[in-house]
């Protein structure tokens, strides 16, 4: 292979974060690959913006002429189910690669295109969809090599635990702890999909689908979000050493999967206790290895951006040992 070929499908935070990380990191991804990694297109809602960005990468509206480029692998972050899903199925049609952040599509439809992906043998990676820069599918994917998982206790997003340390921690109004995520770039204009849980869920999804190797459907699931937490209650469980979190538990059992999203008080010695503001955090039990925590920064553009590069050197040097052997 002569140069690696990429198409991002989304220049936002995430996307234009993976752009930056490729070009400054080039001669390093080069060593280490064996050939040199190049962006040849990015798809873009509108395209008459400019995206400061050599002439020779083809910057469009149309994900036709993306996918119609010599592409080796499609790099997504763009938001929601659609038109992301149909995109990344036709480019593993195509024989490409695909990685992705977006979490909401892959909830919904990552079953689907990892079957696909193993139909066509192409990779899917998917380490940015699940708490940003935390690199929890890789380290679950080695887990599962040995140990059975039996349980895992998550903090999955970090706007919801921002804003519940800023209750527990100022003695903030929900109010005011939403708007000072919102001033800190941390909650979206629409924050809908953290407060009500939703988000964490796909997530759950992500990580449950990843354990079972089937799709779960919602008659395993429950989800309440933050709005029901209120401040009084907070400060006066506090006095009793109680915090409440926003904490995803998926309970793996004989055959069967419990997912429940939900606010939940927990003491000092509870290992999701000390987690603040927008960090996320993992606690995992395998029955081999116990009990193992992940945490750090669930979302951000240069944390999930380095989770896509890697996901990138990972399919490369997996294809690259193939030819080696
Ligand atoms: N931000 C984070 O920290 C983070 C962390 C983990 C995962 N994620 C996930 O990563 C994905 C991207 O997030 P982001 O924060 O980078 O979003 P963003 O800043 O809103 O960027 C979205 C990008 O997608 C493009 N886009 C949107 N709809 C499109 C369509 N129908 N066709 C073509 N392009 C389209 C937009 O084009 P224009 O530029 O023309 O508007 C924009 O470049 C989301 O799925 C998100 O859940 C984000």
């Amino acid at each position: 292979m002569s140069s690696i070929n990429v198409a991002l499908l989304g220049f936002g935070t995430v996307g234009r974060g993976v752009y930056e990380i490729i070009e400054q990191e080039q001669k390093r991804l080069t060593e280490i690959l064996g050939c040199s990694v190049n962006i040849v297109a990015i798809l873009v809602d509108d395209e008459t913006i400019e995206r400061n960005v050599p002439s020779h990468i083809l910057v469009t509206s149309s994900a036709h002429d993306v996918l119609t480029q010599p592409v080796d692998v499609v790099i997504e972050a763009i938001v929601g189910v659609e038109p992301a899903y149909t995109y990344l199925s036709q480019a593993i049609e195509k024989g490409c690669h695909i990685i992705t952040a977006n979490k909401e599509m892959f909830a919904h439809k990552g079953h689907e295109l990892k079957q696909q992906a193993k139909e066509r043998q192409v990779s899917v990676e998917y380490e940015a969809t699940v708490a940003g820069g935390v690199p929890v599918i890789n380290t679950l994917r080695q887990l599962v090599t040995v140990n059975r998982v039996v349980q895992i206790e998550a903090i999955l997003n970090g706007t919801t635990n921002y804003i519940l340390s800023e209750i527990t921690n100022k003695q903030a109004s929900f109010a005011e702890a939403l708007q000072s995520a919102q001033q800190l770039g941390y909650a979206e204009a629409d924050p809908t999909n953290d407060l009500k849980g939703y988000d964490a869920l796909y997530k759950a999804i992500i990580l449950a689908e990843l354990l079972t190797g089937t799709k779960v459907y919602g008659n395993h699931v429950f989800r309440e979000g933050i709005k029901s937490v209120i401040k009084a209650d907070v400060i006066h469980q506090q006095l009793k050493g109680s915090r409440v979190k926003h904490i995803a538990t998926l309970n793996f059992g004989q055959g069967q999967i419990d997912i429940r999203v939900e606010p939940k008080w927990i003491t000092s010695e509870h290992p999701l206790y000390h987690v603040e503001g927008v960090d996320n955090a993992i606690v995992m039990t395998g029955d081999y290895v116990g009990r193992l925590k992940l945490e750090g920064p669930g979302a951000g553009q240069y944390p999930t951006a380095s989770v896509m590069v890697e996901d990138l050197v990972k399919i490369f040097s997996r294809e690259r040992k193939l030819v080696n052997n």
